[in-house]
């Protein structure tokens, strides 16, 4: 096997090496293809334009008891309260401070291009592009909560922890996508994300006092979504299914099914026939 194509294959026994909430407990197999996927929510009949985006702690839990078969949880209370939307502190939790560590270590490994290119024999250039792919959909797989069949995220790819990122099936992102998944982030089938795309889920306070206290909201992109370049996704929305977010759009609040929205905020330009 080539030097470039084992720089990126997951060590042996990585996503096992985290603690999860049954200690005892095998991580679960994420196999391709992912059955578990086909479970994903859709929420658009909840989901309206211009909705407060912040989720009430019930919706949280629905959301977490939804997905908690996912690898790579934490088995601490700091994890417990932040992925409940209750303020949490990363320092003082090895949990989290590690996880953090194992995510940047991962990325770092799954970013490093330059050095896998240099390092390719004299393999076509299709059989290299395959080679890379088929290599970090199995990375993706050691790391990522749950994940369907056929995702490609193309480097660099950067996110806090993980285990929090739900992706379905034939999942496109392009370079630079940033999801700081400190809630979860669920993504349905045939979602495709564009170049410099961020996903937030951390809040601060605004008022001076307790600003430093941090929380999180899930984010929510249903089926059949695209999200075009340099679009930023503010915690606890939902997108609904089968929208395009324009170019260069801040959503701050839930997008309705089938919408067309863009902007800073985003607002719903219209629903196009075809697209829900
Ligand atoms: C959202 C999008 C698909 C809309 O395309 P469209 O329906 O063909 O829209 P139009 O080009 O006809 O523009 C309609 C209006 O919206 C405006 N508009 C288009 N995209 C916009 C955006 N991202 N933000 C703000 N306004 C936008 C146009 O200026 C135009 O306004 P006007 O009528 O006052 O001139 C497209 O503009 C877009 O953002 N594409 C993303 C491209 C991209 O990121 N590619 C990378 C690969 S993911």
């Amino acid at each position: 096997m080539a030097l470039w194509f084992r720089r990126l294959l997951p060590r042996k026994g990585r996503g096992s090496s985290r603690p999860v909430n049954d200690p005892d407990a095998a991580p679960p197999k994420q196999t391709s293809p992912n059955s578990s996927v086909t479970e994903l929510t859709h929420h658009s009949q909840h989901v309206q334009d211009g909705r407060k985006s912040r989720r009430t702690r019930e919706e949280i839990a629905d959301l977490n008891a939804k997905y908690a078969s996912r690898i790579g949880m934490p088995n601490s209370s700091q994890y417990q309260l932040m992925v409940a939307g209750d303020p949490y502190r990363v320092l003082n939790c090895p949990q989290l401070m590690g996880g953090k560590v194992e995510a940047r270590r991962f990325c770092a490994k799954y970013n490093l291009d330059d050095q896998v290119l240099e390092d390719q024999s004299d393999m076509p250039l299709d059989d290299v592009f395959k080679e890379l792919r088929k290599a970090r959909e199995a990375m993706l797989r050691s790391i990522i909560g749950r994940v369907g069949q056929g995702p490609v995220i193309e480097p660099p790819f950067h996110f806090s922890y993980g285990c929090n990122i739900v992706l379905g099936d034939k999942f496109y992102a392009n370079v630079n996508l940033r999801i700081m998944d400190s809630a979860l982030v669920v993504i349905g089938n045939n979602v495709l994300i564009g170049p410099n795309v961020t996903i937030v889920t951390d809040l601060h306070n605004k008022d001076l006092e307790t600003r430093r206290n941090v929380y999180s909201s899930p984010v929510v992109i249903e089926d059949d979504c695209w999200i075009a370049a340099n679009s930023v996704i503010l915690p606890g929305v939902t997108i609904g299914k089968g929208s395009v977010i324009g170019a260069g759009s801040v959503v701050a609040r839930d997008i309705s099914p089938g919408s067309v929205a863009m902007g800073t905020p985003a607002r719903a330009q219209g629903h196009r026939p075809g697209l829900y």
